[in-house]
């Protein structure tokens, strides 16, 4: 929301007139006339009678008045509003652009085929972008802000959006677990990740052609898996008796980039790829695979590679599920999966280097009453020499949290020899099966943890929890004080101050900040600040980030017409003073879309943004396959399935977003 400079406060005249100094000087009236809009003034006559009692410069008086509740906090963000709605395509706020900046099976790789969405393969596939890009991260390269690196997580397939006829006319979880090989084998490699270089020019960034950075990342790439499980006897397979090789990294949502210039990205819902379930139920981890929600006969690839049948390799499952590191800058580096950050159904990774120079990462672990967990690594950071922290995510400490009634918390620390985790052998086997020692240990159950972020300015940590229906099935006792709606539809987002500012301390205070939804709804019990508009509320927050002037933007995943009246996009939120809690929308996806991965360059003059499968079936949209997808987008040609793609935002004539 734009300032309103030119508004003429009445009660502002009023006490003018009062005033006894009669000197040149700019009164406080006159300033506030210029620098603030009717709405933010709160006080009146009264109040500016007061603020003219505080003698001094502007730049004192301002803020005193500001302490003093007089006037309203300025807006931290300056931009129209987006009026909201639903559409087939993108729409972001007026004077901002969004260029295609790459599309699913664009080109990645040198000798990558031109998309043919009426030809799937395999081949094809492996060098070109995939599909369903979820986190971005920029990575400069040297001096150069008109060039870097950009990575980009592809979660999952919407096969039957993807791929011409075998889904037609049939319920998705019947087509897809049926699907021909060729396509299933296409999706392997349109799973994983990519690293593109960019460079912009002339104000529009574009992909480098043949660069030697380019990268892509699929079910098959080969990866190490380092820290206290690797070798455990829980990740042995007859492909690698030694449980220190993996082929591959499954559904990567979000994730992060390190200060030493490496990207963290993170192994959500992989119980899909996993089938048999009667070798499950036999299995003497029964109770384990049962809690990761193992597996789940969704994806076939089981038909094709026996690894990912139960019955044949019962511990392939325990080799996904983690936070995978990858080196953008060494396209031969081998990624690793760390097992010290445990293995649940990671969201993200939201870090900070702690005042004594360790590092610690926030990690949600996304599904209904699972955790909020932090790791914190023993070594501290070496902010001179990228190569010296190569191995620190291999030793440290993961913690998970319990939120208490009173507004403070404790992380509880997922250790060997913790009198309650007598039943599990050793560190391998508690962080192979983080979430039951969590269990153990008496984590608050969340509404489903999704990213989080610190702030770069407050160092605050902002945890989205984006819904969570099934509450009230577990009667009274099912809320608890952070999560306190039996029926959350719309979810809500909680605020963490470690103590003493120390992200390495066993003790927080929390409080929510926001909870989401329609406040014009009083049966919601949305808490949006008043000043919030009607387009400015949002439901279900899933990616966030900080700007590098530390202000929060948040994406959402569950927006649409039937839920909400709107589609899913990128909402700027006020965290302090007294316009915390008001939020203002940005940008909105295509239909059937949720936005993923926002990120800002380093001069904050592009964002990047992920529009994770356009076209998907919703309330508006049943029933969407390759011939009937409820968009088109972003290349509206019949015949042409909607492309998850990556674009890059700006600012009509330049400068900075929002600013
Ligand atoms: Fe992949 Fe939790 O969103
Ligand atoms: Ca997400
Ligand atoms: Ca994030
Ligand atoms: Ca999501």
């Amino acid at each position: 929301m734009s300032k309103t400079p030119d508004d003429t406060p009445a009660q502002v005249d009023e006490a003018e007139n009062r005033s006894a100094n009669k000197s040149q000087n700019d009164t406080l009236g006159d300033v506030i006339n210029r620098r603030f809009s009717r709405r933010e003034i709160v006080g009146g006559a009264l109040a500016v009678t007061a603020i003219e009692a505080v003698s001094g410069s502007i730049d004192k008086v301002i803020p005193a008045a500001r302490a003093e509740g007089i006037l309203a906090e300025a807006a931290t963000f300056a931009f129209d509003e987006l009026a909201v709605s639903t559409s087939k395509t993108h729409h972001m706020a007026p004077g901002y652009d969004a260029n295609v900046l790459i599309r699913w099976g664009d080109k990645v790789l040198p000798g990558a085929p031109a998309f043919d969405a009426s030809k799937p393969s395999a081949e094809a596939q492996a060098k070109q972008f995939g599909y369903n890009n979820d986190f971005i991260g920029f990575i400069s390269l040297g001096d150069d802000r008109n060039r870097g690196l950009l990575v980009v997580n592809h979660e999952y397939t919407n096969d039957e959006l993807m791929y011409p006829d075998f889904a037609e006319n049939k319920p998705r979880k019947e087509a897809v677990p049926n699907m021909p090989e060729a396509l299933a084998r296409a999706s392997m490699q349109a799973h994983g990740g990519s690293v593109i270089e960019i460079v912009r020019q002339d104000g529009t960034w574009s992909v480098v052609e043949n660069s030697t950075y380019a990268r892509r990342i699929t079910a098959h790439t080969k990866m190490r898996i380092s820290g206290p499980a690797a070798g455990h006897d829980l990740l042995k397979t007859s492909d690698d008796p030694s449980g220190t090789r993996v082929k591959g990294m499954l559904n990567n949502c979000a994730g992060g980039i390190t200060p030493w210039g490496t990207w963290l990205t993170c192994e959500e819902n992989i119980n899909y790829y996993f089938w048999n379930k009667e070798a499950a139920k036999a299995s003497t981890h029964s109770t384990a695979l049962s809690r990761y929600g193992i597996p789940e006969d969704y994806y076939p690839w089981a038909r094709f590679e026996p690894r990912f049948d139960l019955g044949r390799e019962p511990n392939e499952c325990n080799r996904f599920g983690w936070v995978v590191e990858i080196d953008p800058k060494n396209p031969e580096s081998m990624p690793v999966k760390r097992t010290a950050m445990g293995r649940f159904k990671h969201e993200g990774a939201g870090s900070v280097v702690n005042k004594d120079g360790r590092f610690v990462v926030y990690q949600g672990d996304d599904q209904r009453f699972d955790y909020v967990y932090k790791f914190v690594t023993e070594a501290k950071v070496d902010l001179e020499e990228s190569a010296a922290n190569t191995d620190i995510l291999d030793s440290g400490t993961l913690y998970v949290a319990r939120f208490d009634d009173d507004g403070t918390g404790e992380w509880l620390p997922l250790v060997a020899g913790h009198e309650k985790l007598g039943a599990f052998k050793n560190q391998g086997e508690i962080l192979i099966h983080t979430r039951l020692t969590a269990d153990a240990l008496g984590a608050t159950k969340m509404d489903r943890p999704e990213d989080i972020e610190v702030s770069p300015k407050t160092g605050r940590v902002y945890v989205m929890l984006t819904k969570n229906k099934k509450r009230e099935d577990e009667g009274p006792l099912g809320v608890n004080a952070a999560n306190p709606r039996p029926a959350n539809k719309f979810g809500h987002i909680i605020e963490l101050t470690p103590d003493d500012g120390d992200h390495a301390a066993t003790r927080f205070r929390w409080e929510i900040l926001l909870k989401c939804g329609d406040p014009a709804v009083a049966s919601v019990g949305a808490t949006f600040n008043p000043a919030t508009s009607k387009n400015g509320w949002f439901g279900t927050p899933d990616n966030c980030v900080f700007d590098a002037e530390g202000r929060l933007w948040i994406a959402t995943d569950g927006n649409s017409k039937g839920k909400t009246g709107r589609a899913d996009g990128l909402w700027a939120l006020e965290t302090d003073g007294d316009r915390r809690g008001t939020s203002i929308c940005f940008f909105q996806c295509p239909t059937g879309a949720e936005l993923c991965g926002p990120c800002f360059t380093p001069d904050m003059e592009t964002l990047f943004v992920a529009v994770q499968h356009p076209g998907e079936a919703q309330d508006d949209a049943p029933s969407a396959t390759f011939a009937k997808p409820a968009t088109r987008w972003p290349d509206f040609k019949d015949g042409v399935p909607p492309r998850p793609s990556v674009l890059a935002v700006t600012r009509r004539g330049g400068g900075k977003i929002g600013a």
